[in-house]
């Protein structure tokens, strides 16, 4: 005889006669859910319906590698995109039974619950697992809350509380994502160093990728552009190494930089090389990388949020807009125009009629604003200068070509600071604009 168990939610079958088999059976259709993960690369789906439900199944589906066969007469833009691309088959008429032959799995997700009871009836006579969009009770399968962090998919069944479900995946999300709940697989990663971009300087302008590796950090090495706030977060265990380096002050040399990411890493330990906005961008993250895999050592790289972008589009400015700027360049203001080891060409960005971004340009920014005037920009071209954007102690300063020297000057604007040149400033100062939030408006 099979001893019942004393697990919640499971009773006893009883025989028609009333005695007891001995046998745990689910007492609620919830208890019931046997999870298992699918492996469906390559393998039909069909999704009968092209409506709201097949637009957030199929994407899933299709990073799973099914093959997936849409039977709708309509499909939402978005699918349509799918089957224009290939990625998605589509049959283009009212589902007919017969339609799930050799499928491996099925939805039913029309708004017609006579043809989702079809699709379902059918799903079980092919012995096909089947997800009925609006009647649970009717499925041989639902569609759990999942997630995924870190090669890691968390899938929540609540009681068909949707809500519930969702709100338990986000909290374990969550926790994997800051690195509370990191599994033991992940912390035994080899060694190696992570280029992580953290953005421009608010903490929560790092991207998950980038906090996950911070998660995983034995050494972080650091410097004063990156988003230092995040580190308070790091374990007590994690070293942190200061790679500042000051501009025209006591500044740690990029070698001694490589020399440490390949150190540290070579003994062992997981690094990351935090850095400011993107790696690639004017970071010399490639130099890094370069440095790390000539000496054997692990490298990769994840891309951060730049500051070219970033900065003013939290001031308020967009660096492109439809009918204003068709053109974007952003270009690094470290050398004056005319210095020898210049590699910009100034004449050319002169008759841009588009957005000009300036990085590392606080200090050359008198002589750049003259010599694109010189090359035939206009002298009332507005510019917008952000300096320490996205943190607490952002300023802002509008001019033109022909003041922005002078004002900069007289407001004692320092480095960092992101410099944008062309009409998407005044875009942004219009009077439509002023009306919008206080966080979006420039002051004028
Ligand atoms: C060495 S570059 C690095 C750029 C970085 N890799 C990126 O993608 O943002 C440094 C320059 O980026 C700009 N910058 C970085 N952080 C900034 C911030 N919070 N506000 C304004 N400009 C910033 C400044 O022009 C600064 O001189």
């Amino acid at each position: 005889m099979v001893a019942t168990l004393p697990v919640r939610g499971l009773g006893r079958r009883s025989s028609p006669a009333g005695t007891s088999y001995g046998r745990c059976v689910p007492s609620s259709d919830d208890a019931a859910v046997y999870s298992v993960g699918l492996r469906l690369r390559d393998r039909l789906v069909v999704v009968v319906g092209g409506g709201q439900v097949a637009q957030r199944r199929v994407p899933a589906l299709l990073a799973a590698g099914a093959r997936v066969r849409i039977v709708s007469p309509w499909l939402r833009p978005v699918l349509e995109g799918l089957v224009a691309t290939g990625d998605v088959e589509w049959v283009a008429r009212p589902y007919r039974s017969g339609d799930l032959a050799g499928c491996w799995y099925a939805l039913a997700a029309t708004a017609d619950a006579v043809t989702n009871a079809a699709v379902a009836r059918e799903a079980e006579d092919q012995r096909v697992f089947c997800v009925r969009a609006d009647d649970a009770s009717g499925s041989t399968a639902w569609t759990p809350a999942s997630g995924r962090h870190g090669g890691i998919t968390v899938a929540v069944h609540a009681q068909r509380d949707p809500r519930r479900a969702a709100t338990v995946r986000d909290g374990v999300v969550e926790r994997l994502r800051t690195g509370d709940l990191a599994a033991p697989q992940h912390r035994g990663r080899s060694a190696g160093v992570v280029l992580v971009g953290g953005g421009p300087g608010d903490p929560e302008l790092i991207t998950l990728a980038g906090r996950r590796a911070l998660a995983e950090a034995d050494v972080v090495v650091v410097d004063r552009l990156a988003p230092t706030a995040l580190l308070d977060e790091l374990p007590g265990h994690v070293e942190v190494v200061d790679a500042t380096k000051l501009p025209r002050g006591r500044a740690t040399t990029q070698e001694e930089i490589n020399r440490v990411l390949v150190a540290q890493a070579r003994a062992g330990k997981r690094v990351v090389r935090l850095k400011g906005g993107d790696p690639y961008v004017f970071g010399r993250g490639f130099e890094e990388l370069t440095a790390c895999l000539e000496a054997g050592v692990a490298c990769r790289v994840v891309p951060g949020v730049s500051s070219a972008t970033a900065v003013p589009a939290v001031a308020g400015v967009p660096v492109t807009h439809r009918g204003v700027a068709h053109e974007l360049v952003v270009v690094s203001g470290h050398l004056p125009p005319g210095h020898p080891a210049s590699l910009v060409d100034w004449a050319a960005l002169g008759r841009l009629r588009g957005t000009l971004v300036v990085l590392m340009g606080v200090d050359t920014l008198p002589a750049i604003a003259a010599e694109l005037v010189a090359q035939g920009r206009a002298a009332d071209c507005p510019v917008a200068v952000v300096q320490s954007g996205t943190t607490a102690g952002e300023r802002r300063v509008l001019a033109t070509l022909s003041t922005v020297g002078e004002l900069v000057e007289r407001e004692q604007v320092t480095a960092p600071a992101t410099v944008v040149i062309g009409d998407v400033v005044a875009v942004a100062a219009s009077a439509a604009f002023a009306a919008a939030a206080d966080r979006t408006r420039l002051p004028v």
